[in-house]
């Protein structure tokens, strides 16, 4: 261990019980995206005591603050996101959520708990500082638009960051290990819509009508086999249809006019996200045509993947990435990537006005079975050990010692 290794750990078993309780307060107070106002000024709060300045972009939730150091350097970013889900929790937690109707069921509150305890660590090693910290608390990363709008709005400038970390915890990865992967860890998603035409009418005369819903149940079958013979059988990627309706209600009868269907597609390159679009296209076309329906197809929500491999010309962060997990004593593992998708994918791609930076996202491992940390993302029943925030905010911490040191 390195002295500012050594530093970080010793502070950080010193506030163990504090770090907890922030940890209680967050997971007891969950707020859906684009209304995390509690979480907000708890958050700003917990920056002003710390002297840590608040810094724009003010949008009305989340935070972003500026630790600047003792000593010239970059500025590096470590980011969270804050928001939470609108799930009952179920959870054995012995601190449930007091805001009915609503839970962090995707663990974002060990996500700010572990930012703000690490800008505690990092407020006290101040003067080791090369550089400075900048602090981003992102609000409405569940419904894709906080990482849009914070970097629309020039989170990464002022100062110019030079790299960015991040993490998402992870039920399948045990507590005391992170995640460290060289290449996608999330998955590039985009919803899509299907609209089957036919021509409706009496279900016991169906040789007068064109039935959309015979189409529908064809083109589900036939969509099965763009993953299974079309994308390459060395890589993963997902088509499901999730949703079908038609617009005749559940009457018995009656061929509807229309089908809908909607679903999601998930992929880990760019190149299986065209194969996978223009295969739907040209199988939507032959089930239309052999079952005289108009189909129509198309795709929204696009959120890109999530990956730690560089885009060209900004510098690979796994060597620190790597260097950071073993320097926190956590143990560092490469599990599959995640069908999951996260906005943070943006900050190393940049948006339609602003570059991105060199970012890295790891999973900071949360599952422990005899605690009962062991369901799914978005499950009532998910809870996180909370020991794992002690971890996060080491990891954060460190990660932002180990990057001043290559940029
Ligand atoms: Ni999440």
């Amino acid at each position: 261990m390195n002295d500012i290794e050594k530093r970080v750990e010793q502070i950080a078993q010193e506030k163990e019980s504090s770090f907890l309780e922030t940890f209680r307060w967050l997971h007891r107070h969950p707020e859906k995206s684009l209304e995390e106002k509690e979480t907000t000024a708890f958050i700003r709060q917990r920056l002003s005591d710390l002297g840590i300045e608040l810094i724009p972009p003010f949008l009305e939730t989340g935070a972003v603050g500026l630790l600047k150091g003792g000593k010239e350097g970059p500025c590096i970013a470590l980011r969270c996101d804050i928001d939470a889900l609108p799930v009952t929790e179920q959870s054995t937690c012995p601190f449930p959520s007091e805001h009915e109707g609503f839970m962090h069921a995707c663990g974002h509150d060990t996500h700010v708990a572990s930012l703000l305890c690490s800008a505690e660590i990092l407020s006290e090693l101040r003067e080791e500082i090369c550089g400075s910290v900048k602090f981003i608390f992102q609000p409405a990363e569940e419904i894709n638009t906080g990482a849009i709008s914070y970097i629309s709005a020039g989170v990464l400038e002022n100062p110019q960051v030079s790299a960015c970390f991040s993490f998402h915890n992870s039920p399948e990865v045990p507590v005391g290990s992170v995640a460290v992967l060289p290449g996608p860890i999330m998955a590039g998603l985009h919803n899509i819509g299907i609209e089957i035409t036919g021509q409706g009418g009496h279900g016991g005369i169906p040789h007068r009508n064109t039935d959309p819903v015979v189409a529908a149940a064809a083109l589900i079958q036939s969509l099965q086999t763009v993953v299974s013979r079309n994308v390459s059988p060395t890589r993963a990627a997902v088509v499901s249809i999730c949703s079908i309706q038609t617009d005749n209600g559940m009457v018995c009868n009656v061929i509807p006019e229309k089908v809908s269907m909607r679903g999601t597609v998930r992929y880990y390159s760019y190149e299986d996200k065209d194969l996978i679009n223009r295969r739907i296209r040209e199988i939507s076309q032959g089930i239309g045509d052999a079952y005289g329906c108009k189909i129509e197809y198309s795709t929204f929500a696009d959120l890109p993947i999530t990956s730690n491999e560089p885009l060209p010309g900004q510098r690979s962060l796994y060597d620190v990435a790597l260097k950071t997990v073993e320097g926190i004593g956590a143990r560092a593992v490469c599990p599959d990537p995640s069908g999951g998708g996260d906005d943070f994918s943006h900050y190393a791609l940049g948006t339609d006005n602003k570059p991105g930076v060199p970012s890295f996202f790891y999973w900071l491992g949360v599952r422990n079975d005899e605690k009962d940390c062991v369901y799914s993302w978005h499950s009532p029943h998910y809870q996180a050990d909370p020991a794992a925030v002690v971890i996060g905010a080491k990891l954060f911490a460190l990660s932002a010692f180990n990057a001043a040191e290559v940029f």
